[in-house]
Formats: C-alpha cells, structure tokens, sequence
C-alpha cells in the first residue's frame, strides 16, 4: 500500500525482504513505515521506533492510556497510501486522543481532529502542544512540583501557560489513576510517580527534538476542536475542505470510553452521562430501519454510523479518500457485521471502495 502511495514503480523480493523502487529516496526513508534502511541509510520511522524502543509509543503517542487507540503506524501507511503531502489536509472526526492528527504533525502534514470527549481534546491538544513548547518550560524543581501536586489535589492548580497547566493535570490523572488500580506503586508514593511521569514525558520530548533535528523536520500543528461528528455539517467551513479523513468511529458495545477516565471528569467536573448520550448509537427512541432484527441498540448505533460517514463525505473533497479502521463484534451473542455494513454505508453515501493492498 505504501510503496504505490509513495515510489513511481516497484518490486518485492519477499525471500531476501528486499524492495526495489523508483522514485525520490530521500522522500520514501522519510516517510515509509514499512521499510528499515533504504539505501543503507536508517528510515526516520526505524529511527523513532529504535530511539523510543517501541513501534508505536514514539514522540508523545504514549502520553496517556486512552482506549481504543490507533497504531500510530496505521496512520502513518494510509498517509502514505493516500499520497498526502504538505498541501493536503487531512480529518478524523472521532479524533480520540489524537492518534491521526500527532503522526500528521509529526509527518509535516495539516490536520483537523474533532472528537465529543473533553478527554480527547485535552489529549490531542497535549500531544501537539508538545511538539512547539521550549524545552525549558518542562523544567521544575522538585519543591515546584510538590507544591504543583498539592495545588492540583486541592483543586487549586491554575499556570498561565494552558500547555503546562493541561499537562500537569494529565499526568495527575494518569498517577492517581494507577494508584487507585493498583498497590504497586505505594512504595514510590504519589509524588514519585508524579515525577516519573514528568520525566517520561520530558524524555519523550528529547528524543523527538533530537529526531526533528537530525532530519531536519517541520513539524506541522494540528487543529483540535471539541464537537460532534453527527453535527460536522453546523460547522459550515469544514465543507469541502478535506483531501482524506482516517478515522476509527467508538465501538460503543465493546469499549467503555468516558468510564476509564471517571477521576479525570470528576475532577473538570464533567457529565460523564450528557457525553455519553451523544456518542453514536446513544439517542432514545426507534430506529427508522431495524437491519434484519439486530438488536435495537445497534440499529440506533448504525442509524448514526451512516449518518457520520454522509457528513464526513460532505467535508471531504470531490475525489477525497477515507479510510475507516472498524471491526466485528457480537452483542448479546449475535454477531455484528460492523465491517461491511459501514463499506455498504460508505457506498451508499457516494464513495468508490478501492483495493489498496492484495486483498482479493
Ligand atoms: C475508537 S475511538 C478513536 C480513538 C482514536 N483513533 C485514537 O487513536 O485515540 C472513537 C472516538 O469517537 C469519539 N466519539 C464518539 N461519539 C462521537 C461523536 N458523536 N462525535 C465525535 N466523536 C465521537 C469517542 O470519544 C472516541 O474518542
């Protein structure tokens, strides 16, 4: 998939794992997520995986466990599937924690990312915040931090610069949520793993600084805004506008997003239940179409599934690409055909299903 986005022409050799291509090298060891060295010399992706020692956690895709999340690895294929380059702008209207638009920002590639869930948004904002701080705005002395801590705890904690203020609030959440799971960490105390978190994040910095800097990268800022995918039509500049979207919608019978982050909305004293209500397949009433007897609540969830892919349709460009990441599930032991329901949905809303990969 990678190698037609992003070479002119190609060949496998799959027993010596070797690629041949035409095209511009510097542009593919920049880019590819799927080789190792080109030309011998070491891809920039081979560079984030063997620097932060993981294929995925690299620069600050690890801020937070969010659930559901993304390989970021993903992302960056269909980037490359998809052709996009610095001009292109790119959507995921179920942003998350904002998978789609850090590995955009990482790839120098324009990005809006939408997502219900004030979490979400903390996040996503966090991740690209990150990327254009001065490093010395990470540093504190330890009796700052203690104070920090304190000052959360008695839900005084305020900082003039709003990257800092959300990223102390972050790694709070992310300490006593581990706290509250677990023992293991009493030993250390909650101002050990305050600090640990702290300085994990402060190396994740580094090391992405140092990446950016060795390759010379540009870094891209991403939009972040908190709304609705079933209301992308009220916002009226989106229309048009968009060359892709890779998203993946919540699989609400499966993953419990808002419940994992119950300290965090306690604490910005958020509704958990008026957010919920708002994800798809969460309004009362009856479904229009009851999709050869599944059960009601899925038929709601697939009512509001059609009606996100027609909005993203109406953002994207005549021509744009989507790329949805679902799966299959099963409710009250009958299987849900999510799959090919929502390629039935996109083709019923106006897009062409293409076959990027060998999948026949
Ligand atoms: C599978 S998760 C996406 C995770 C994301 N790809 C990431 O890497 O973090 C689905 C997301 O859809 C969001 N969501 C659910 N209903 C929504 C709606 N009506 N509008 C916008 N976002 C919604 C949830 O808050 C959740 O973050």
């Amino acid at each position: 998939m990678e190698l037609r986005g992003l070479t002119d022409e190609y060949t496998i050799d799959p027993v010596n794992r070797v690629v041949n291509f035409k095209g511009d090298e510097e542009f593919v060891r920049l880019r590819v997520a799927h080789l190792e060295k080109v030309k011998g010399k070491t891809t920039l992706y081979t560079e984030f995986v063997d620097k932060f020692g993981d294929t995925n956690a690299y620069a600050f895709h690890n801020l937070y466990p969010y659930k559901g999340k993304f390989y970021p690895r993903v992302v960056r294929t269909l980037i490359n599937a998809f052709k996009l380059n610095h001009n292109s702008l790119l959507l995921d209207p179920f942003n998350g924690s904002g998978t789609t638009t850090h590995e955009a920002s990482l790839m120098g590639i324009k990005s809006v990312g939408i997502d219900i869930t004030p979490m979400g948004i903390i996040l996503s904002e966090l991740k690209n915040d990150l990327l254009f701080i001065e490093e010395e705005k990470l540093n504190f002395t330890a009796s700052e931090l203690q104070g920090i801590l304190k000052a959360i705890e008695n839900r005084k904690w305020q900082h003039p610069n709003p990257t800092i203020h959300k990223l102390m609030l972050v790694i709070y959440f992310d300490t006593a949520d581990a706290f509250l799971r677990t023992s293991r960490y009493n030993q250390k105390g909650k101002m050990g793993l305050f600090i640990e978190k702290l300085n994990y994040i402060k190396d994740c910095y580094k090391k992405t600084m140092e990446i950016k800097e060795k390759y010379g990268l540009k870094f891209e800022p991403a939009k972040i805004i908190g709304g609705d995918a079933l209301q992308l039509k009220n916002m009226g500049e989106l229309e048009g506008k968009f060359d892709a979207c890779i998203t993946s919608p919540p699989y609400y019978f499966s993953i419990d997003y808002v419940g994992k982050d119950k300290i965090a909305y306690d604490y910005l004293g958020v509704d958990m239940k008026k957010i919920e209500s708002k994800y798809l397949g969460m309004k009362n009433g009856k479904p229009r179409n009851n999709y050869a007897g599944l059960p009601t609540r899925v038929a709601l969830y697939y009512e509001d599934l059609k009606e996100s892919i027609k909005n993203i349709f109406w953002a994207l460009k005549p021509g744009g690409k989507l790329a949805i990441v679902v799966g299959d599930s099963t409710v009250d032991g009958k299987k849900i055909p999510t799959t090919m329901t929502t390629k039935k949905f996109c083709e019923e809303v106006g897009f062409k299903f293409e076959k990027l990969g060998f999948v026949e």
